[in-house]
Formats: structure tokens, C-alpha cells, sequence
């Protein structure tokens, strides 16, 4: 805390300042001082909490995960270990990191009583709304991992989730094409695993292409947080009411799934196909910036970055060596470049500052790898479940921690006396 204090009125408000980034002003004795609320739709001003977790300087493009930037991490790194940097807070050591995913790797089967759960669904449901189910009704199934005061059972629903979810997002997609379900092999990496539940077949072996396993590894290191964002905050606000972990969670991927968040990826991608070819651009980019057209460059502006988005960056390296390994030239890729060229150039874009995010380009690569667009938004849920159950971990701790609740501004009609129907 800095010894600054705001003063409006006659009351001093104490300053608050972080490790790095931008100081808070502490407003909680606003209301009982004041008689009024603070008005911050879209809370573009408001801290909803203290965390140690990822740092996001927006103007300068940097995103840091416990203090280790993203690029390091996504060079280096494995999704595995920053798992365990974002739970646990520090880097593992060797045996560490192996004891990690050697417990991660024990709980990566589901109780088999879900795989009828499935069957409920129609074949064309969207993988995220099969995902919101069958997440949440994890809770009906793990009754020893539900009691939040107790920080051992926290740690094995969050191992859980994190375990399970490939399994999950691998069963929503075999559900879809009607293969049979295939179990986890953990003798296989977290990732290569995945790809294995996904692409395999019982009929034949599946072997894992390294350089494709590493891609989407590091895939999900780009999406494994992102500070308070609106799937991260609705975790946090269902948590914050004592829910259990795994409805929690089911409540994020649902906020997740928006096309203004992760579903940005599928859009982007469709959006790119819509496009074409080269000569198309123009138009679209017309249309972006007509205020009479809802249209919006999918992949393109962000809440906090007003620069370059750091993860854009390592995925658009990531589509050159997927597709060379893959020996693909996709006509979208182009498009993607000479789109992100165009309206890098344009003022209007420059002027707002926007940028390329991370599913700009991820879509492209994923598609390469095999996925449906309807999978992008389930892989980043996937993902992000490590940072939505740090962040929860980190919540449930924090003695200041109490219910979320916001208040408004009352703009409806003042009290009125009830009118019964035959005389309205
Ligand atoms: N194309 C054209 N114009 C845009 C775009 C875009 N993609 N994004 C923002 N603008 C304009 C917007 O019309 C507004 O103009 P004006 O000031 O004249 O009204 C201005 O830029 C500010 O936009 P905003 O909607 O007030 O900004 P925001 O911070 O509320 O929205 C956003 C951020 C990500 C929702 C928005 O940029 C957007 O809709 N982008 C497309 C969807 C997308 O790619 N989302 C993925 C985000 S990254 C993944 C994740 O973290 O979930």
C-alpha cells in the first residue's frame, strides 16, 4: 500500500499498489460513507480482487504468468509444467513436475456411468453445450472433491477437472463423427493423449506426430489464463457463493463460449473462410468499419491489449511449422496474413488500436491439425481450466474473500400500486 489516499468529499480512500501495473483506489467504505455506488459498466475500471496469478500490461503488450513471460513459456515450456506453476505459484523441480503428471495422468478416465450421459445429447449438439453438461455433472459423480473448505479435496476436484477435461472435449467429438469413445493411454502426454482420444480409432494404433503434439501443447499454454476475463470472473462469482469446483467450472465454459470471448476462434475462422480469397479483403474491412454494420474483424481488438497480443505473436509462428509439417497450403492462411497486413495499415484500426489476438490465428492452425470449428471453443475451454481453478484456489483462500455481489443503477419506474388485470 502506498501512503496516497484519494479524497472525494470529506472522506480519504487509501491507494492500494500492486508488485507491478496499475495502483487501485480501495473504494469498499465508499458506499457506507458515501450513500452512493460507483457505475462501471463492463468493469473497465474496477479491480474485483487481489491476485498473484498473470500479469497483463496492455499497452505494452506483455503477459506474464506468475511473473515468467508467456513467450518463454510457450518456447520452453510444457502446458504440464505451467500447470503446475499457475496452481502451486514457482517452477517445479524434476521430480516435482513428474509427480505432477504422473498424478494428473491417474485421474484422466471418467466414471463410466457418464459415458450414457453422453447418449442424451443429440449427435450435432455443439461440443461446448455437451461440455456445460456433462462438466457440471461431474459434481453428481465426485462427491469426495465437493467440500471447498477443505484444501485437500480443492486440490483434487482442481486435478480432476484438469485431468479430465481432454478426456471430455475428446468424448464430445468422437460423440459427434459416431466413433466409439476411446479411453486415455497415459503412458502418452497430456497432449498426445488428447490428440489420441480425438483422432484415434480402437481399429488401428495411433501414433502422435511430435511436431503437431508440440504445437497444440503449446496451444494450450497460450490459453491456460488470462487475468480476470469474463469466463475467469464468472468462475470467481459462482465460486464466490461456496458452489462446488465442478459447477464452477461448467459456469465458466459457458461464459467462455461467446463469441466476444472464446468463441472468437470458430468465428475468425469462419469469417476467414467467408472472406476467401485476397481480393475480398477490402470489402470486409469496409464493413468493419461502417457504424451501420454490426460486422466486427473477428480475432481483431481486445479489452487490455491495445498493442500486439503476445500469444498472437507465437501463433502465428506456430501455423508455419504446423503446416510445413503437415505439408499444407491453405488459401485462409493467406488471407489471414494479407488481412492482418491490411488493417494494420488502415487508420481505423490503427487508431483504435487493434490488433490481432490469439484467435486470429489459432483457428487456422487447429483446422490444419483436423479439428472441427466447432471444437476451438471446447480446446480453449480445455485449456483455460488450469486458470480457472488457480484462480478459484486462489479465491477460496483469500480470508477477504465474500460473495460477489454488484449493485446498478435503478433506472425502472418508482413504487406504483398493483392493478388487477380486468382493470388494466
Ligand atoms: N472490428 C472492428 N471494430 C472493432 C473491433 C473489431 N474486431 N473491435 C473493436 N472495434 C471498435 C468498436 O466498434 C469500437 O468503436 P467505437 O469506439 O467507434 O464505438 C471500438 O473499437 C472499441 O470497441 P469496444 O467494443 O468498446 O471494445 P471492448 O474492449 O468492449 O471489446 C472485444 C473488446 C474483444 C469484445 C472487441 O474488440 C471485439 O468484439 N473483437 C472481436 C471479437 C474477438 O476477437 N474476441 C476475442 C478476444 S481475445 C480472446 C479472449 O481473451 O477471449
Amino acid at each position: 500500500m502506498t501512503d496516497a489516499t484519494l479524497k472525494i468529499g470529506d472522506h480519504d480512500y487509501p491507494v492500494l499498489s500492486g508488485s507491478v501495473g496499475p495502483d487501485v483506489v480501495d473504494i469498499r467504505k465508499f458506499y457506507a460513507k458515501t450513500g452512493m455506488f460507483t457505475y462501471d459498466p463492463g468493469f473497465t475500471s474496477t479491480g474485483s480482487c487481489e491476485s498473484g496469478l498473470t500479469y497483463i500490461d496492455g499497452d505494452e503488450g506483455v503477459l506474464l504468468h506468475r511473473g515468467y513471460p508467456i513467450g518463454q513459456l510457450a518456447e520452453q515450456s510444457s502446458f504440464m509444467e505451467v500447470s503446475y506453476l499457475l496452481l502451486n505459484g514457482e517452477l517445479p523441480s524434476k521430480d516435482e513436475l513428474d509427480k505432477f503428471s504422473y498424478t494428473i495422468s491417474r485421474h484422466t478416465m471418467l466414471h463410466e456411468q457418464l459415458a450414457t450421459f453422453y447418449r442424451g445429447f443429440r449427435r450435432d449438439a455443439h461440443p461446448m453445450a455437451i461440455m456445460c453438461g456433462v462438466v457440471g455433472a461431474l459434481s453428481a459423480f465426485y462427491h469426495d472433491s465437493t467440500d471447498i473448505t477443505d484444501p485437500q479435496q480443492r486440490m483434487i476436484a482442481s486435478h480432476r477437472l484438469i485431468a479430465k477435461m481432454p478426456t471430455i472435449a475428446a468424448m464430445a467429438y468422437k460423440y459427434s463423427v459416431g466413433q466409439p469413445f476411446l479411453y486415455p493411454q497415459n503412458d502418452l502426454s497430456y497432449t498426445g493423449n488428447f490428440l489420441r482420444m480425438t483422432f484415434g480409432v480402437p481399429a488401428e494404433p495411433y501414433l502422435v506426430n511430435p511436431v503437431v503434439e508440440k504445437a497444440l501443447d503449446r496451444i494450450f499454454i497460450l490459453h491456460a489464463d488470462h487475468e480476470q476475463n469474463a469466463s475467469t470472473s464468472t468462475v470467481r462469482l459462482a465460486g464466490s457463493s461456496g458452489a462446488n469446483p465442478f459447477a464452477c467450472i461448467a459456469a465458466g465454459i459457458a461464459c467462455l463460449w461467446g463469441p466476444a470471448h472464446g468463441g472468437a476462434n470458430e468465428a475468425a475462422l469462419n469469417m476467414l473462410h467467408e472472406i476467401g480469397r485476397p481480393e475480398r479483403i477490402p470489402e470486409f474491412i469496409a464493413r468493419a468499419k461502417d457504424k451501420n454494420d454490426p460486422f466486427r474483424l473477428m480475432g481483431f481488438g481486445h479489452r487490455v491489449y491495445k498493442n500486439y497480443d503476445p500469444r498472437a505473436t507465437v501463433m502465428q509462428q506456430t501455423v508455419r511449422e504446423v503446416f510445413k509439417e503437415l505439408n499444407v497450403s491453405n488459401p485462409v492462411f493467406e488471407v489471414a496474413l494479407q488481412l492482418e497486413e491490411m488493417a494494420l495499415n488502415d487508420p481505423y484500426f490503427i487508431e483504435k488500436k487493434l490488433f490481432p489476438n490469439v484467435d486470429f490465428y489459432s483457428g487456422v492452425i487447429l483446422s490444419a491439425i483436423g479439428f472441427p470449428t466447432t471444437m476451438f471453443t471446447a480446446l480453449f475451454a480445455l485449456a483455460r481450466t488450469v486458470g480457472w481453478v488457480a484462480q478459484w484456489n486462489e479465491m477460496i483462500s483469500d480470508p477477504e474473500q465474500k460473495i460477489g455481489r454488484p449493485r446498478q443503477l435503478y433506472t425502472g419506474p418508482t413504487q406504483r400500486d398493483y392493478v388487477p388485470v380486468g382493470q388494466r
